[in-house]
């Protein structure tokens, strides 16, 4: 941990070849599991979205359900997961998508959102943007009104922030 105060980057480790060899994964479980560096990361998340009235908060698989939870509780909406294929129990619509290791499918309940409800998407991490593309495709499919997408850290090697805002999606990130 660098000397100062830290910041939310500093509580993120990087583990090398995970899941595959070339791969150098951001570990946010270390962020997660420190006190002071989970409440600065929700705090910071919300930091823009101050006065705004959100319907639901939607959490993409897996670490966007532990932050989504926090950060729909947090602006006192509602929680909605977007998870992998097979997952959930009731009606779904579904859209393919590949992202930087592999390619998947991701589902939300077909009930989930009503047309018209302000949402904003959070996930831990931007890298290919193909997640939260997919995740925008269906939000969208069902009419909801995307008001922004927030995420602890960007890979902007990746190009998924410019994919998303050619979308014309507002993003927010805490570090890159
Ligand atoms: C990671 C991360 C994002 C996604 C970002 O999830 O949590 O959801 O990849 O990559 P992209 O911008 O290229 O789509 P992962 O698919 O590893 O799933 P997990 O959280 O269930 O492990
Ligand atoms: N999801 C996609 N790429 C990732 C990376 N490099 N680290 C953590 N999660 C990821």
């Amino acid at each position: 941990m660098p000397a100062g105060k830290p910041q939310v980057q500093d509580y993120i480790r990087t583990i090398v070849d995970f899941p595959h060899e070339g791969i150098l994964f951001r570990d946010v479980t270390t962020l997660f599991a420190d006190p002071r560096g989970f409440r600065m990361a929700i705090d910071q998340l919300l930091h823009p979205y101050a006065g705004v009235q959100f319907d639901k908060v939607i959490g993409l698989e897996a670490r966007g359900f532990i932050l989504g939870g926090a950060v729909a509780h947090q602006l006192s909406a509602g929680f909605v997961p977007i998870r992998k294929k097979g997952k959930l129990p009731g009606a779904v619509i579904a859209e393919e998508y590949t992202l930087e290791y592999g390619e998947a499918v991701v589902e939300i309940h077909d009930d989930a959102i009503q047309p018209g409800e302000k949402v904003l998407i959070v996930d831990d991490l931007l890298a290919t943007g193909g997640t939260a593309e997919a995740g925008i495709k269906l939000i969208e499919r069902l009419g909801g009104e995307i008001i922004g997408c927030a995420f602890i850290v960007d890979l902007p090697e990746l190009g998924g922030r410019k994919k998303l805002e050619a979308m014309g999606m507002d993003i927010h990130v805490l570090c890159e």
